[in-house]
């Protein structure tokens, strides 16, 4: 995609991200469905207590808390200020570092742990099943040795 379309797509999800936030919780995620996912996911990938997760397109915050619950220490980013602003206004004083940017563009200056994503929305592309672009970009924040965490719900087909 030319970088324009992808900065005008990048400006149009935040927007949009931004309206729908404006109300906490606005998915009506529910601990108790999603707690026990999120151990067993951690649990698959062997993170142990402790590690560094970053939570890419952590909108607002719910599954970031999950992670720290488990005994991760986390930072959450998500292109969203309202996410981020309603993330730190719910769980902000927990020791989640939330961030407001682009994780196309940040450019951190340390590696994680665990690299984590669940339904980020630039996996919303046609040539999901092929394409290793996003991916690629979010290795780049995995420690040696590390552990990648992609999660989505699909309804894609094999074959
Ligand atoms: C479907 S929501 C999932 C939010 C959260 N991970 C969850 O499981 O509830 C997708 C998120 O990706 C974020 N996002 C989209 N493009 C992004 C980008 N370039 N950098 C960081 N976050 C981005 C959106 O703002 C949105 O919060």
């Amino acid at each position: 995609m030319p970088r324009s379309d992808e900065n005008r797509d990048t400006m149009n999800r935040k927007q949009s991200y931004n309206k729908i936030y404006e109300s906490d919780n606005f998915f009506g995620y529910r601990e108790g469905i999603y707690f026990p996912y999120i151990k067993a996911v951690l649990a698959a990938g062997r993170v142990a207590a402790g590690s560094t997760v970053l939570d890419v397109g952590c909108g607002q915050g719910f599954v970031a808390n999950l992670l720290r619950k488990c005994g991760m220490k986390v930072t959450g980013i998500d292109i969203s200020d309202t996410g981020i602003l309603s993330a730190r206004r719910v769980y902000g004083r927990l020791g989640i570092e939330f961030l407001v940017g682009d994780i196309n563009t940040i450019g951190f200056d340390r590696v994680f742990d665990c690299v984590f994503t669940r339904s980020l929305s630039l996996y919303n592309i046609d040539d999901f099943p092929t394409s290793r672009g996003i991916t690629a970009k979010l290795m780049k924040y995995v420690k040696p040795g590390g552990t990648f965490i992609f999660t989505y719900n699909t309804n894609l087909k094999t074959s």
